[in-house]
């Protein structure tokens, strides 16, 4: 079982920046990634769709004899994750919008959450935010749009740096110091935000959190792959295979993989 693939997967191509940091920390182990980028965005999808698209997913992952599973996607995690531990015994590592950390750091005593609509409606954001928000105002806005660009490879472009700014402005104007990306689509933002925010704004990315996460779950499991095991890495999408192709030659020029559509 040790030397089995880690499954991770998400709405479409946003939880690769999940997978970005999980190689960096965890360089022995085999991934398995897909991308449901037929049905992306689940940002406006009902908790039960959602549901049912993630227990397709999960069998996928299972049949493929994933050893554990990231929900690398805030809507799925916000909809899904309960229902999914619940119903699988595979351990399931999901995303939680970051705001305990920025609520630690903020000086102005202000920080912005930006998300999809699931996210900033689900239990779980209310949860995390009575939880540790505690003093600090929380401004949230929803990324319309966003994801789409993400998608389709347009995630420099100006339009993206158009409603990046609609977006994020009028939270600086009212003195965020952290921004918190609650959506796994937005970490490719990042240079584009740090633009517009003059560096002057720690941009709060769940990602690094959630790979450390994994990899003390794999440990505590007696999980973890051996030793100098060779990893493969595949990639899976529901949707077209020339932008998966895209964006993970631009996150992982060098390195040896497999891209397959699959629909399920
Ligand atoms: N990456 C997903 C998330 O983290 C995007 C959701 C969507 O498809 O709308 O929420």
């Amino acid at each position: 079982m040790n030397n089995h693939p880690i499954g991770i997967f998400d709405s479409g191509l946003g939880g690769l920046s999940v997978w970005q940091e999980l190689i960096k920390i965890l360089p022995q182990e085999s991934l398995i990634y897909y991308a449901d980028s037929a049905h992306c965005p689940y940002g406006q999808k009902s908790a039960s769709e959602i549901i049912t698209l993630s227990e397709h997913i999960v069998d996928f992952l299972l049949e493929k004899g994933c050893k554990i599973i990231v929900v690398a996607c805030n809507t799925a995690t916000a909809a899904a994750i309960h229902h999914l531990r619940e119903k699988y015994e595979v351990a399931f590592i999901g995303m939680e919008p970051a705001i305990k950390p920025a609520a630690l750091n903020t000086l102005t005593g202000k920080v912005g959450v930006l998300a999809t609509q699931g996210t900033l409606n689900g239990a779980l954001f209310k949860q995390t935010k009575e939880k540790f928000a505690n003093g600090v105002e929380v401004f949230t806005q929803v990324g319309y749009g966003l994801v789409e660009l993400v998608e389709n490879g347009q995630y420099t472009s100006q339009e993206a740096e158009n409603l990046l700014r609609e977006y994020i402005q009028p939270m600086i104007d009212k003195q965020i110091d952290q921004l918190v990306l609650g959506c796994t689509h937005y970490p490719f933002f990042i240079p584009i935000i740090e633009q517009i925010t003059h560096g002057e704004v720690t941009i709060v990315n769940a990602s690094v959190a959630v790979a450390k996460r994994v990899k003390d779950i794999l440990l505590d499991k007696a999980l973890q792959a051996d030793e100098g095991q060779r990893p493969q890495y595949s990639f899976y999408t529901s949707g077209e295979l020339a932008l998966l192709k895209n964006l993970v030659s631009r996150i992982f020029p060098e390195g040896e993989y497999q891209v397959f559509q699959k629909i399920l």
